[in-house]
């Protein structure tokens, strides 16, 4: 049994939270400590489900681990294990993101084939590609990607597509590789940049983080260091969608807006005044939101990780949206929760189409991952009645406090323990 919300609808969100690291940088910035023995300090790292998985991924590798608030010290070994356990990895995606740094240091990696999210197939060809062409032989055997090496090369590597996990194997990989890597159609993700400047301030050599050409000099070793992790623009936007949504009025502090530019963007179509600060913005929407189309592109397209936000909002806006997902085809699913909570939404392939309803009716709907699960307490937030949201051990792997930060803001939520 798992818990569930119960999410009472109408309330205006008004006034202001604080968002800690991002989920989708402290994750990998855990494994990039794997490659420097020694004491890895991070701080403003989220209060997550996630955090201490990714803990006893890097236990069973041999480091020492100790997590306090939002700080996380790691003591990496001089020689890490190599084998990635299953029962660790098995329970979400982002612990693949030791391979690189185990091949790296250990020049041989085995690590299970992850879990996580329901979101669409997620192949690792690209993360294999580009360790084959640093020099490495990689298979999957008995459930595990299984890689090793005589030694690590630098190599030119050409992404089909701008992976951020292939893009952070591939670096995290090189950075110890002898000679020069170059990553073309790199990710450019702001947490990809967080990893370049953790990796620099370690002693690595790499120019064009941000850009989609990553040029990566191999040194002999890195060095420990403290870092300070990036702020979540996914928990941020997330905030802005409540505001829009609610005719609210929320300040979100914490993170670079230039990070969400797209997504502020697309609230002022929508309607609403955005105003932006050195380390947040404000989103006050007075009126019924318009509707607005959005497709989801690698950074600094739209992020797909906040699709689930975008439908949400389309499903009260005045008029009809197209919601277009390009990243991960089987994002799809909790439309069929948001039409049991009176959406007008229909999908066709990768398109979602949705005609704006006056207000959602409440029911009991099942979260399939993350962002879908936050998906629904906001669309819960706007629905008449009590909405219950069951499934909502996906929240706490990515929202850090979520519902004090959502009852702060004046919404009704309560947790139920089956
Ligand atoms: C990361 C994020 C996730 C976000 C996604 C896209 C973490 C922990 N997760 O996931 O929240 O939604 O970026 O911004 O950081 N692909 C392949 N072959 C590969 C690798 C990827 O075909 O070898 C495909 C995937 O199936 C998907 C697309 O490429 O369709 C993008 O995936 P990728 O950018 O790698 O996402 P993740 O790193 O898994």
């Amino acid at each position: 049994m798992s818990d569930r919300y119960l999410v009472t609808g109408g309330a205006r969100l008004v006034g202001e939270v604080v968002v800690g690291g991002a989920k989708n940088s402290v994750l990998k910035l855990m494994a990039a400590a794997l490659l420097a023995e020694g004491r890895t300090v991070l701080t403003n790292a989220p209060e997550i489900a996630d955090v201490p998985l990714m803990a006893d991924v890097l236990r069973g590798l041999g480091a020492t681990v100790e997590i306090t608030g939002d700080t996380v010290v790691i003591d990496s070994p001089a020689e890490p294990e190599y084998h990635a356990d299953f029962d660790a990895v098995k329970q979400f995606r982002a612990s693949v993101c030791v391979l690189g740094p185990l091949m790296a240091r250990c020049k041989r990696a085995v690590v299970a084939l992850p879990g996580g999210d329901a979101i669409g197939s997620r192949p690792l060809d690209m993360h294999q590609a580009g360790l084959r062409a640093l020099g490495a032989r990689s298979s999957i055997e008995h459930g595990c990607v299984v890689a090793e090496a005589d030694s690590l090369h630098g190599a030119e590597i050409a992404l089909g597509f701008p992976s951020v996990g292939a893009t952070e194997n591939i670096l995290m990989a090189a950075v110890l590789a002898d000679g020069v890597t170059t990553i073309e159609n790199a990710a450019r993700e702001p947490e990809i940049v967080d990893l370049c400047e953790m990796l620099q301030q370690m002693g690595a050599v790499i120019d064009g983080a941000g850009t989609p050409t990553l040029t990566v000099t191999g040194v002999q070793a890195l060095h420990p260091t403290t870092h300070h992790v990036v702020g979540d623009r996914i928990v941020a936007g997330t905030w802005g969608t409540a505001a829009a949504m609610t005719r609210g009025d929320i300040t979100v502090r914490g993170i670079d807006p230039e990070h969400l530019r797209l997504v502020l963007k697309k609230f002022e179509d929508a309607g609403a005044r955005v105003d932006r600060f050195d380390d947040g913005f404000r989103v006050v929407q007075e009126k019924r939101p318009v509707a607005v189309n959005t497709a989801t592109l690698p950074f600094p397209g739209y992020p797909t990780d906040l699709q689930p936000m975008a439908i949400g909002l389309a499903t009260i806006s005045d008029g009809l949206s197209v919601v277009t997902e390009n990243v991960f085809e089987a994002r799809f699913r909790f439309v069929e929760e948001l039409v049991r909570l009176g959406a007008d939404a229909r999908t066709d392939g990768h398109h979602a189409v949705i005609r704006g309803v006056d207000a959602l009716s409440s029911a009991p709907v099942w979260s399939s991952d993350i962002r879908a699960g936050v998906g629904l307490v906001l669309a819960g937030l706007v629905a008449d009645g009590v909405t219950e949201v069951h499934d909502i051990e996906h929240i706490d792997r990515g929202y850090p406090d979520f519902e004090n930060q959502l009852r702060t803001l004046g919404g009704t939520i309560e947790r139920v323990r089956d």
